[in-house]
């Protein structure tokens, strides 16, 4: 087979999100593979109980039986990533990297014959270090060796493979995830200088439904992480003006009112008469500036900070249309019209869901933003929500590996190309 038709029939994508990993082969088509970006160090003398064979990391589904078994939790359940970064001096978390891509891989292994490994496309957040690229590759060539499993390999940042998935190459890409929210102006790479960053993503929203939650009387269920980000993907909503929803709320108490079963528990939780907080979730991702959050800050819930990783400042308090003006504004006056009419929106802080019957009051990502850009005098602007906005990326990685010839060899100065790994 030509080398061209065999990259094709095995590229295989992995998004390294900082609270999913999203991965799988081309095969899939539409929807990549997920599981949560973690692994266990679990007591040498429990693992052959439980699994019945060695392993000093375990990763996927498997971390289940861990949990169950009352072990203990905090110090031995490691998540790699914090913002989309892996520390450069953490080598337990870049294990559990290279446990979950090797766990990924053998999960697609191909059983027919003239399998000689995956062309994979992983990719990285827009402000990943370059220490980043290199441990990976790194990582990459172990896992060539030891399981075969790994051909050729290519790194790309996030909001180049969301704007691949789109077939858009000239563009604005608002990738908003569990750790914080890029904003990459594109023109067939992003533009660099121009990116801008938030210090705010899905975790920050977790972080207000917890508050929500006490104030409702459900204190206890708020320490569950995994609860309170479910609470919030059921029962948050995302208003198109914060104060017309609360008035809206305080109008219709019954239809705002929020319940949620927790399935396969006798949980029901009931927010009552605190369901106007609803729109709080929402509104904190998008602009976390009104009076009302004040309050919150005063309690003890940390107020977003800006943060500087390497050469990239993360703002906290700056709310998501200003983010976008702010990176566009670092571009080329005369790309400038063409990127606000180009604005592709993705990452699963993005999911909030409308309601049909609160039309112009509970609203989706796209209305929002369009809303919110239009307020601040930008006329024509067009934002489109990616669909399946969490795999928009592991797509984009999908679509890229296809397209690049296999004879294009990585070069660090341009960050582009394929690593081949020797066996
Ligand atoms: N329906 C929903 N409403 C609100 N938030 C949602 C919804 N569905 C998923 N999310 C949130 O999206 C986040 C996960 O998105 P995604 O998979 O894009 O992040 P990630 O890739 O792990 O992180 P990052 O890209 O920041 O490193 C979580 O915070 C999750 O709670
Ligand atoms: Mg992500």
């Amino acid at each position: 087979m030509f080398e061209e038709d065999y990259k094709r029939r095995f590229v295989f994508g992995s998004d390294y999100g900082t609270s999913d990993y999203k991965y799988g082969p081309i095969t899939l088509g539409e929807r990549p593979a997920v599981i949560e970006n973690r692994g266990y160090l679990p007591e040498r003398s429990m693992v052959s109980k439980i699994l019945g064979v060695e392993k000093d990391i375990v990763v996927g589904k498997d971390v289940a039986y861990f949990l169950e078994s009352g072990a203990d939790l905090s110090s031995r359940m490691i998540y790699p990533m914090r913002d989309g970064v892996v520390a450069k001096s953490d080598p337990t978390a870049w294990r559990v990297i290279k446990e979950l891509t090797k766990f990924s891989l053998e999960e697609f292994k191909p059983s027919g014959f003239g399998f000689k490994g995956y062309y994979i496309v992983a990719s990285l957040s827009a402000i990943a270090p370059r220490y980043m690229y290199e441990n990976l590759i790194n990582i990459y060539d172990e896992i060539s060796r030891e399981t075969g499993l790994i051909h050729a390999s290519t790194i790309i940042p996030q909001p180049l493979a969301v704007a691949i998935a789109h077939k858009e190459l000239s563009c604005v890409v608002v990738e908003s995830g569990h750790g914080n929210t890029q904003v990459a102006p594109i023109s067939r790479a992003p533009i660099r200088d121009a990116i801008v960053a938030l210090n705010r993503g899905g975790s920050e929203a977790n972080a207000i439904t917890a508050e929500v939650l006490k104030d409702s009387g459900y204190g206890d269920l708020a320490k569950e992480e995994s609860l309170v980000r479910r609470v919030k993907e059921n029962l948050g909503l995302l208003p198109l003006n914060l104060d017309e929803a609360i008035n809206y709320a305080k109008r219709n108490p019954e239809h705002v009112r929020a319940i949620y079963q927790v399935p396969g528990t006798r949980i029901k939780i009931d927010l009552a008469e605190y369901s106007w907080t609803r729109f709080l979730i929402g509104e904190y991702v998008f602009d976390p500036n009104h009076e009302i959050f004040q309050s919150y800050f005063k309690r003890g819930m940390p107020r977003p900070s800006d943060t500087r990783v390497g050469d990239i400042t993360f703002y906290g308090m700056l709310d998501m249309a200003e983010t976008i003006i702010r990176a566009v504004e670092r571009c080329p006056v005369e790309l400038q019209p063409h990127l606000y009419s180009h604005i592709i929106l993705s990452g699963g802080n993005f999911m909030w869901r409308p309601v049909s019957t609160m039309k112009g009051i509970a609203v989706d990502s796209q209305t929002k933003l369009q809303h919110m850009l239009r307020d601040k005098g930008l006329e024509n602007v067009n934002v489109r929500l990616s669909p399946e906005p969490q795999y928009a990326v592991w797509r984009g990685c999908i679509v890229y590996g296809y397209a690049i010839p296999a004879n294009y060899r990585w070069e660090w100065e341009k960050m582009e190309g394929w690593v081949y790994h020797t066996k």
